[in-house]
């Protein structure tokens, strides 16, 4: 290994929505060595996504290892292990024996759309949104856990009996890396909290009305605890005795990867799907204009820090689309490539609401379209519509963040796999009409959930330290003719309406 990695060190697990990840970071907030594994997406059928529980704990403790391996060290190096993870995504597990019940239904399942309907029904889609910050809508995980009661047999029951335990991929990973066979501590954090719409975002607590309306046994939910404190010890794998000292949904651990800890400041992570935060300190503020309240952090016994967030469902996972299910690319690095050989979209439109459309419409029954199609129409104008259909999602965001903030965005800080896509970085900042920034270490997520371990266990002595370690690596300033981008803003808009309403 390098001078610079002398240890001790955090190890951050980053649990997301098509790979496991492990990065060993230095007290710079250096990257020492990072393993990362895919797993299986399994689709049994139009708009519902699984993943195999199993599978993706085996892939943990596999990249925990080798990321260990790859940095020369052992355990004793390692001061504290962050835990960071695709929200919402959900597992029911038998308590005694460790097996998930049936697969984790992820995040962009729409399966609970009819569900939330009714829920919703003579009350609207806001019914609770003053205590959890969030619309119905299939996204959130407890409709989820209720799908699964209501649909796996014999569950109910075995729920009832208090063998059954919840859990987001937070929990699952910390009770299997705490646990051994056994099962170890059941916990969730603060801001995972937060997305199940089952926790009541001014107490922190399980909200025991929403439980039963939503159909929830309280008993079965996890503890809440911060998103920065010591919940137990490693009891398996290359890491066995080091404290597993934080836990934060993956867009909350970018908010604080990129330091993000004042109010008004924001970060944007383009990742399968992307997700804009701003901080908005100790109050929760509602939004009016499609956006989720949610928690940022907590660090230990502090106040909780609060964010406002536009969620987009799709974005990266359109390229992976472009390259699995169409073949018209044959890696994601080739999208820009394609792109980049034609000089506009050719007319063509691609809004890729395959999950529905998340912020600021929260439409279950919107679908993907592609508009403007005429002969003229090529690959690479499509390659370019992929790219734009990022850009415009973002600058609806924004717009939205703009209003219900009142803080106009002086630049999006940005990270993630993405933003390795020159002309998507060039677009942003075009679309949006601000400059486009990215730090040093775009592995944000895996550093904020470090960064909170390190917090907890006195590896960093405060967020000010964190700062300190925030570099700018490269800028993107807008270029574009203004009536240029309001005429494509237009057409972008028109063929958003024409996904709106397909699923009856
Ligand atoms: O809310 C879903 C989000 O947490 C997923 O993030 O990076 O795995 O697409 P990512």
């Amino acid at each position: 290994t390098d001078a610079h990695t002398a240890g001790p060190f955090i190890a951050a697990i980053d649990q997301g929505t098509t790979s496991s990840r492990c990065i060993v970071f230095d007290r710079d907030g250096r990257i020492v060595s990072v393993d990362q594994k895919e797993h299986e997406q399994i689709f049994p059928k139009p708009s519902w996504v699984e993943h195999d529980a199993a599978e993706i704990w085996t892939n943990v403790q596999e990249v925990v290892a080798s990321a260990v391996e790859k940095a020369g060290i052992t355990a004793e190096d390692v001061k504290a292990i962050g835990i960071t993870n695709q929200r919402e995504t959900t597992l029911l597990w038998d308590k005694n024996t460790g097996e998930p019940v049936h697969n984790a239904l992820v995040w962009q399942d729409t399966r609970t759309d009819a569900l939330c309907r009714e829920l919703g029904r003579n009350v609207g889609q806001d019914r609770f949104r003053r205590e959890t910050g969030l619309p119905l809508a299939s996204y959130f995980a407890g409709p989820k856990a209720r799908w699964l009661l209501d649909n796996v047999e014999g569950l109910r029951e075995r729920a009832d009996r208090g063998e059954i335990l919840f859990g987001t991929m937070d929990s699952w990973v910390i009770w299997n890396l705490t646990g051994g066979p056994d099962g170890g501590v059941h916990v969730t954090d603060v801001t995972n909290a937060s997305r199940t719409m089952l926790m009541n975002l001014h107490t922190l607590e399980w909200d025991e009305k929403i439980c039963e309306s939503i159909g929830v046994p309280m008993s079965m939910l996890p503890e809440i605890r911060s998103s920065s404190e010591v919940y137990g010890t490693a009891a398996v794998g290359a890491l066995a005795g080091v404290p597993v000292a934080s836990a934060l949904g993956d867009q909350q651990a970018a908010l604080f990867g990129q330091t993000c800890f004042a109010e008004g400041e924001a970060k944007s992570t383009y990742g399968t799907g992307t997700f804009l935060l701003m901080n908005t300190g100790e109050k929760a503020v509602n939004s009016y204009n499609g956006l989720l309240t949610t928690v940022g952090y907590r660090i230990g016994d502090q106040k909780a820090v609060y964010a406002l967030e536009g969620s987009i469902a799709v974005t990266g996972s359109l390229v992976q689309w472009m390259r699995d299910q169409m073949g018209i690319i044959k890696s994601a690095a080739e999208i820009e490539t394609l792109a980049s050989s034609v000089e506009d979209n050719g007319g063509a439109y691609f809004v890729p609401a395959f999950s529905g459309l998340f912020a600021p419409y929260w439409r279950d029954d919107a679908r993907g379209v592609i508009a403007g199609l005429t002969r003229y129409v090529t690959k690479a104008h499509l390659a370019r519509a992929v790219l734009e259909a990022t850009a415009w999602q973002t600058r609806e965001i924004v717009d939205a963040m703009s209003k219900d903030s009142g803080v106009e965005l002086a630049a999006v800080k940005v990270d993630g796999g993405m933003t390795s896509n020159n002309l998507l970085m060039q677009t942003i900042a075009d679309f949006v009409d601000a400059p486009v920034v990215r730090p040093m270490v775009a592995e944000t997520t895996c550093l904020g959930a470090a960064y909170a371990a390190g917090l907890a266990v006195g590896f960093w002595p405060d967020t000010d330290a964190l700062r300190a370690n925030w570099r700018r690596a490269a800028e993107w300033t807008p270029r574009m003719d203004a009536d240029k981008r309001d005429r494509e803003y237009k057409n972008w808009l028109k063929a958003v309406e024409r996904t709106m309403g397909w699923i009856e």
